[in-house]
């Protein structure tokens, strides 16, 4: 028998909807959209079903996370610039009785100091840094096992 599926709640922050065209040099080539592909191939193999959303506005994401344990067991959010600024988005997921996965396609702690902290980190489960766009796949899979309990 399937396990019942996990509902995954994938959040994109601001300016992430012109990945492949910004920064190429340090967030790649790959579309945003690609990069939604990817994802949902992965979901598939790992028995998750996705909602996806990309917003470039706070308040938008905050109700997102706020609304998200009616449909989703677990979230995976790269907060983009909103890492380093945002106690509001820090206290939703801190709100919410479900796991977040902090994702980043660059590794922010190799980069300038003003991106090394983090004030999202303290309210996920855990951060996932520097692996492109695997990232994202890896941040599905570690969400994934904490809904199941996995070791
Ligand atoms: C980012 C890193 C952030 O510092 C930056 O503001 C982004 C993208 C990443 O995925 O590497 O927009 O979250």
């Amino acid at each position: 028998m399937q396990p019942k599926p996990v509902r995954v709640l994938v959040i994109h922050g601001p300016n992430l909807q012109l990945l492949g065209r910004r920064e190429v040099e340090v967030y790649g080539k790959l579309s945003l959209e690609e990069i939604d592909r990817r994802l949902e191939e992965e979901a598939e193999a790992v028995g998750a079903e996705l909602t996806i959303v990309q917003s470039n506005h706070e308040g938008e994401i905050v109700d997102l996370i706020g609304s998200s344990p009616e449909r989703a067991d677990a979230i995976v959010i790269n907060p983009a610039a909103y890492t380093h600024t945002s106690v509001a988005i820090r206290d939703a997921l801190a709100a919410v009785p479900i796991p977040a996965v902090e994702v980043h396609l660059s590794n922010i702690h190799r980069r300038e100091d003003f991106r090394r902290r983090s004030l999202i980190a303290p309210a996920a489960a855990g951060q996932v840094t520097g692996f492109g766009p695997a990232s994202y796949r890896l941040g599905l899979r570690a969400a994934v096992g904490l809904v199941r309990g996995e070791d």
